[in-house]
């Protein structure tokens, strides 16, 4: 289908819209693909409306990665001075700039980006004019484009973009799913799940928040003995459920799918960063460990993403906000309190490189540490032996 260049404008639906003859869908809210819309064909991003073609790709194969960070200048020099304001979440995650178009980006300012997104995890923006053919060209600055086998994509036709789409006809129904299984880093089954990836919302709610938890800082929060016995480890990602839950819809399945066998412990190409490399969406058993070890081993993890509040950036959206992510470090997950209103979103998905561990990789903590000139334990941390219990 043929590409189109359009600017889309921003849409915010901040009223209850009349629900009256409206056919509400109740959805899972991980697995249940857009089918079908309000039926508002005034609305004016009509065209990035979610389709679902019925097409038959190959499976993907190997590709070659050289991550833009490598080549970023390490002070991110000319991104964070063309910036009005700097604004860190937490000391951990998180960081939004202010005063960028991010249209004008040089190719250096690009690897600047791709670099401050791999050591914060997530970089937000907003009031962005940036248009879906523009940032399907920054997306591919970042690496080759993947495309969802199961997702929709726009109307228009765009098959590198994922559209995330809910109105009032989709109304999420909390006994089909836990807020646990919503978290997620994207498409982790395949041979190379994605780098930095961006998602532009078009339409917004009055709510609506994307969390983001950091698995640099998962993995800087274990005990030395457990990290060190996570990195022997490898588990499997599965997009298994997602295909069956779109053929169960009645939904093509537009490559076959996979699962994949990654390490627990994985290295970020440019940080150099050791991260836990799991997610309750897609990841579902440790290898070589018997099942009850796997399952008490990942849900813990999984508690740890979802609930270690340390780790977590919020972002509360506005039309026009766009969020890079590195989905190789952070898993992250959108609150569905907004229903009936809509929220329609725009994502290009860059693949990243083939999920490496290495025992000679740093704790991404202990290298902050140092550089504040703080005392390290030797063993790298320490635990106190008495519970301290206080709460108010
Ligand atoms: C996604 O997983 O790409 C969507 C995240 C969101 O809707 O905020």
């Amino acid at each position: 289908m043929a590409p189109v260049a359009t600017n889309e404008k921003p849409t915010t639906l901040t009223s209850v819209q009349s629900l009256k003859g409206v056919n509400t869908q109740v959805i899972n809210a991980f697995y249940s693909p857009s089918v079908g819309d309000n039926g508002d064909d005034t609305y004016v991003h009509d065209q990035f409306k979610p389709v679902f073609p019925d097409l038959s790709w190959p499976p993907l194969e190997e590709v070659k990665v050289t991550d833009r960070g490598l080549s970023a200048d390490p002070e991110k020099k000319s991104l964070l001075s063309a910036a009005t304001k700097i604004k860190h979440y937490t000391p951990a995650i998180g960081t939004e700039l202010s005063g960028i178009d991010l249209r004008q980006l040089s190719d250096a300012q690009k690897d600047e980006l791709a670099l401050l997104v791999a050591e914060r995890g997530v970089v937000f923006f907003r009031d962005q004019e940036i248009n879906i053919q523009e940032q399907l060209a920054l997306a591919r600055h970042f690496g080759p484009l993947h495309k969802h086998a199961t997702t929709p994509i726009p109307k228009v036709g765009l098959e590198e973009v994922h559209v995330v789409y809910n109105d009032s006809s989709r109304r999420p129904d909390s006994s089909t799913f836990s807020k646990l299984e919503l978290w997620h880093s994207d498409v982790t089954y395949e041979i190379q799940p994605p780098s930095t990836t961006s998602l532009k919302v078009i339409t917004g709610p009055e709510y609506g928040i994307t969390l983001s938890s950091l698995r640099y800082a998962l993995y800087s929060g274990l005990s030395p003995g457990f990290q060190t016995y996570l990195e022997g480890l490898k588990a499997v990602h599965s997009g298994v459920a997602q295909a069956e839950g779109s053929r169960a819809a009645g939904i093509p399945v537009r490559r076959k799918e996979i699962e994949s066998i990654h390490p627990v412990v994985r290295v970020h190409p440019v940080t150099g960063w050791k991260s836990v490399f799991v997610n309750p969406g897609f990841t579902r058993r440790i290898l070589g460990v018997p099942k009850a070890e796997s399952d008490t081993i990942l849900n813990f993890l999984f508690h740890q993403i979802a609930e270690n509040v340390d780790n977590h950036a919020r972002f509360q959206w506005e039309p026009n906000s766009i969020a890079f992510w590195d989905n190789r470090v952070v898993t992250h997950t959108a609150t569905f309190d907004f229903w009936p209103a809509t929220r329609h979103a725009l994502r290009a998905t860059p693949h990243g490189e083939k999920p490496t561990s290495a025992r000679v990789a740093k704790d991404r903590q202990l290298e902050i540490w140092k550089q504040q000139g703080l005392e390290i334990p030797t063993n790298g941390k320490t635990y106190s032996s008495k519970a301290r219990g206080y709460n108010d």
